[in-house]
Formats: C-alpha cells, structure tokens, sequence
C-alpha cells in the first residue's frame, strides 16, 4: 500500500470513502474497491473485466503498451533462447530457476507420470472418431477428478505438488491417445527416455508397427512453442481455473474449464482459425478483400491472430514465431511456404492500415504459430491443443497460487440487472 489516495465522493459530499493504492512491483497502481460496496452502497461495473485487478499475482507480468512478458521477472526472449519447458515450468511452478540437481530431479517426477491409468483410455471409445480433439481432452482431463477424487486433498501442499506433477505429465498423453482415436490407430505409450516435446511427437506420429525417430528439428521447435505458450497471466481460460478452483472444486475439473474456455476462437482456438482464413483468403491478391471485410462493422469476419485486449503494440512472442518460422522452414526444407508467404503479405498490409493502426492491432501468439505446428505435420484440430499442453503449466500455476493465497475468497462477481423489476405472477388463463 503507498501514501497515495483517491478519494470518492458520491451523491452525499459527507459521505466520502478513501480507496486505498496498491502498488504493485512494476506496472499501473491499483486501487482497492473492496469497500466500496458496504460504503457507498454501489458496484462497479466493467464489462470484459477490462480494468480490474482480480487478485494479486507474483506469476507473469505484461506490459502491453511495450510489448514485454516476464515470467517470474524472466523477460520471456530469455528464456526463448535459453530455457527449456520443463525448467520454464519449474521456473513458474516454484517461482526461481532451479539449480541442476532439482531440474534433474523434476524433469525425471514428470517423467515418471506421464502414463495413463487403462480405464481412462477406455473413454475414447465413447468418442465419434471426428469429435474435436478439444471436447475430448476437456472431457477426460475432467475424468480425472473421478480418479484422483481421494488422494488430492487441496489443502494439503503435498497432494498439490501431485496433481501439478501428474497433469503437466499426462496431458501429453491425453492429447495423443485423442489424436490417436480420430486415426483409428493404437494408443502408443509414452516412453520416459524421451524428453517431454520428444516423447509428445513419438506418442503422436509412431505406429507399433514401425520404427520411429523423433526428429530434433520437431523437439526443438515445439519446446520453444511451449515456453511461450507457459503462462498469459489473468487470461480468459486461466480466470475460468481460478474462477471454478476458488469454489473449492477439484483440481482436475478446473483445468477442464479451462481447456474449454481456451478452445474458442477469441482464445487459444484462433490458431486453428488463422490457417483456416488464410487457407480460405488463399493467395496475395484477396488479401486487401480479407482486409476491409475486417474493418467492416457490419461483417463479422476479424483478422484472427490479429488484437489482444493486453497487447497494443506487437505481442513479442508472435515476434519470437515469426523469427523461429524463418528458421524452422529452413530447417524443415519448406522455406517457400505459401501460407508462411501470405501471412508475412497480410501482417504488412494490415500494419500499414489506418484501421489496424489506429486500434493498436498487431499479430499476437497465435498468427504465425499454426504455420510451425502445420510444418510438423500436426493437424489443424490439434493446435488449439498443443496450446493447452504448454498452458497447462500456467493453469496449475495459477492454481496453485490461489490456494496458498489466505486471502483466496470464492469468485463471484456482481451484476447490473437490467431485467425486470418485481411483477406479480399471472395465470395463464388470464394471459392475453
Ligand atoms: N480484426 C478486426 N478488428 C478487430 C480485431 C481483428 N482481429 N480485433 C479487434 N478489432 C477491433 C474491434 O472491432 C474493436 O473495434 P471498435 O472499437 O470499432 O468496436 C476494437 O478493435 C477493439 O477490439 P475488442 O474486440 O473490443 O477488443 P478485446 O480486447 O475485447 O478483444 C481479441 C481482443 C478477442 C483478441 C480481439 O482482438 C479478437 O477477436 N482478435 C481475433 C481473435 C484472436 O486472434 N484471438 C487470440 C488472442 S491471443 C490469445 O488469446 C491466445
């Protein structure tokens, strides 16, 4: 808390209320409206939560007039060039870089978890073979619950380390065995020599029948993804795990509300939605058509992977992608990409837009990473998943933190009811 003040003042000049500032490490001050309500008898309204603070965080920071990302104070261009995902993890999970012995030590407890008890991979088999990888990772991530109902007491700091240690392990798994149900082909079996992003591509592209190497170039590419997909702090599907987890609930269901709220398309299924319209835009000269089709209200198309409600100069990790696309093209003998080729065509156009420029519209995270995941020879459908495996760290984190936090309450927000006022219950004989 500083010294500073704001002090309000409603309809009653005698009745005033000082909000208390809370400063926070770096970033905008906050200020405190916990009171507000019992003193002055009013709510504040914030569609979107656009303006407010819903708890504090030692997590993430964002600023998004200037385009930085810390995790836990770690500028995220860092760790893009020099952490793993399983240290990015440990970084977020328990807040400092570990030191070789525990990063050893935790890379070998995620290792160790990353199987999957026989009769949940029976549940895919109450699957149609073209249900959306995301329905179905949201549903057995949720399944979970029903296993570890008895042995995950929240309260107890021992039995959060598991769940944390076993869903960053699992949902690999999940997320293959998902893949592998819409083939039609076996479950492969995660195999614990392999790193977490070579053991991913080896449970998705293996067959029992044949040998399989997984390709470094793909490991690589992957664990970078997955670092700068970690943490987002208060976005929209790790408020929906705070949200839900706050009610006490199980941990497992909580992160099933996330994936759900990270497959729609304003979120983590933008993705998918961006090679869809470029695929659908399909060569340089409709790119001006996509353009104004944008700018028009009265269209409901918008540039996906285009605008970010934080971002309002260039998001650095789309910077980071567009930089990796480059790099692991090349590597992958597709440098002359035409979906790459359009993507660059359209990001320049729009740039120079006064539409875009006036709204601080630029790429973020998900504009150029679906070109990667599509140069891997991952599905579409399964993008907007590789994105829940990577955040699946942030959700825990997030989680995690909340249940320490003493001053955790249930989330629930207020309202403006506009609906009608008390009326008085009619017949329905004497309706007209
Ligand atoms: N194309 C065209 N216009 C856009 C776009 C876009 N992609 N994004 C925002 N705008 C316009 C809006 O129409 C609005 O215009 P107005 O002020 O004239 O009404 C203005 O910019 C502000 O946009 P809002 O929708 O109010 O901004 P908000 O913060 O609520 O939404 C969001 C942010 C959802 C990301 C939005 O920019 C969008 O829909 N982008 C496309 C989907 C996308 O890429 N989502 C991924 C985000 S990153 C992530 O979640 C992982």
């Amino acid at each position: 808390m500083t010294d500073k003040q704001y002090i309000l003042t409603g309809p009653d000049p005698d009745n005033t209320l000082q909000l208390p500032v809370l400063e926070p490490t770096v970033g905008p001050d906050v200020l405190d409206i916990a009171k507000l309500y019992a003193s002055q008898g009013v709510f504040t309204y914030d569609p979107g939560f656009a303006a407010t603070a819903s708890c504090e965080s030692t997590i993430t920071y964002i600023d998004g007039e200037q385009g930085i990302l810390l995790y836990r104070g770690y500028p995220i261009e860092q760790l893009a060039a020099s952490s793993s995902f399983v240290e990015v993890a440990y970084l977020l999970l328990h807040g400092e870089l570990p030191s070789a012995a525990e990063l050893q030590d935790f890379d070998h407890t995620i290792r160790t978890h990353t199987m999957l008890n026989e009769s949940l991979l029976r549940f895919f088999n109450g699957f149609h073979h073209n249900a959306h990888p995301m329905a179905m990772i949201s549903g057995v991530v949720g399944s979970m619950s029903a296993f570890y109902h008895d042995t995950t007491d929240i309260h107890d700091p021992h039995d959060r380390d598991v769940f944390a240690h076993r869903i960053i392990a699992k949902i690999p798994t999940i997320a293959a065995a998902a893949y592998k149900h819409s083939l039609g082909q076996p479950f492969v079996y995660p195999r614990n020599q392999l790193s977490y992003c070579e053991n991913l591509l080896h449970m998705f592209f293996s067959v029992p029948s044949e040998e399989f190497e997984v390709s470094s170039v793909a490991a690589e590419a992957l664990d970078l993804l997955f670092i700068l997909h970690a943490d987002h702090e208060q976005n929209c599907s790790t408020s929906t795990v705070r949200l839900a987890g706050s009610s006490g609930t199980n941990p497992y269901s909580a992160i099933a509300a996330g994936i759900s709220a990270l497959w729609g398309p304003a979120h983590g299924g933008a993705n998918e939605a961006v090679i869809n319209m470029l695929e659908r835009i399909g060569s340089a000269s409709h790119i001006d058509e996509y353009v104004d089709r944008a700018k028009d209200r009265n269209d409901s198309f918008r540039l996906m992977g285009f605008g970010h409600r934080v971002y309002k100069s260039y998001d650095p990790r789309a910077q980071i992608i567009r930089e990796m696309c480059h790099r692991v093209l090349e590597k992958l003998g597709q440098s002359n990409s035409p979906l790459f080729e359009l993507a660059l065509r359209l990001e320049e156009i729009a740039l120079k837009d006064e539409y875009f420029v006036e709204k601080n519209l630029y790429p973020n995270v998900d504009f150029y990473s679906g070109i990667i995941y599509q140069a891997l020879g991952i599905p579409k459908s399964m993008f907007t998943v590789m994105f829940a495996i990577a955040r699946c760290v942030g959700w825990v984190t997030h989680w995690r933190e909340m249940l320490a936090d003493p001053e955790t309450r249930i989330g629930r927000p207020r309202q403006l009811y506009v609906g009608p006022a008390r009326r008085e219950y009619t017949d329905l004989k004497q309706r007209s």
